[in-house]
């Protein structure tokens, strides 16, 4: 039985060595590959505490306390907005869910971003067209305006690593993605009860 446990000791580190080698070369080849260009600079390669331990291999052992101290990090960070009032204009945030544009090395830096929502979540129903990595949207004012729910609304959209670490969600706020008005257009296109979104689909 000891012999076992050894035997499997030793086959665990020599993985995790070849994972740590393996990502040693991902990074050479990131780095040889990775065109600079415009405002899609090299310092899009570098990757912070929570992107770090999140792109930690498959399998690799991750300590809870780290993953606690992170999120919690996260979510002591997060600004809600200074006046206190969530809610912007619904027609603007349609505009900004539905654009892709910005960030990219070929986006004009003095254009607004968009926050892309539709690329991975159902949101109004008459939009065809939708990713779906992140759950349907559609209904969502359904959930009310509580101030724990806006709460919660703004929190994700802010720093979505705030309630869970690894989320693939862009950090809006966290991030500058979006500015404070834009995330509060975006607030009301979701909550807002004439908004598409809380449209009953036909
Ligand atoms: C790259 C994909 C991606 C993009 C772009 C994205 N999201 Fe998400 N979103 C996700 C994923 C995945 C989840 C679920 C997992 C999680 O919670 O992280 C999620 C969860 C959410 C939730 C919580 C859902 C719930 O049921 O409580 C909200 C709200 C949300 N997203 C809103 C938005 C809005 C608004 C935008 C655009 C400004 C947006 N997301 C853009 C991937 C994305």
């Amino acid at each position: 039985m000891k012999r076992l446990t050894a035997g499997i000791t030793i086959a665990l580190s020599a993985s995790v060595a070849t994972w740590t080698a393996a990502s040693d070369d991902i990074e050479a080849v990131l780095q040889n590959s990775f065109i600079a260009k415009n405002q899609a600079t090299m310092d899009r390669l570098e990757r912070d505490a929570v992107q770090t331990v999140c792109s930690a291999p498959r399998g690799m052992p991750l300590d809870n306390d780290t993953l606690t101290t992170l999120r919690e990090q996260r979510l002591n960070a997060v600004a809600l907005p200074a006046n206190g009032h969530y809610l912007g204009d619904w027609q603007r945030g349609a505009e900004v869910a539905g654009s892709g544009r910005g960030l990219q090395s070929n986006d004009d830096p003095t254009q607004p971003n968009g926050g892309n929502c539709y690329a991975c979540h159902q949101l109004a129903p008459d939009e065809v067209a939708y990713g779906t990595l992140g759950p349907s949207l559609m209904g969502y004012g359904a959930r009310g305006q509580s101030e724990a729910m806006l709460q919660y609304t703004w929190t994700k959209l802010w720093d979505t690593h705030a309630y869970n670490l690894c989320s693939h969600m862009p950090r809006f706020g966290a991030q500058g993605i979006l500015t404070e008005q834009q995330l509060k257009d975006v607030m009301a296109y979701l909550l807002d009860p004439a908004s598409p979104v809380n449209q009953p689909a036909e």
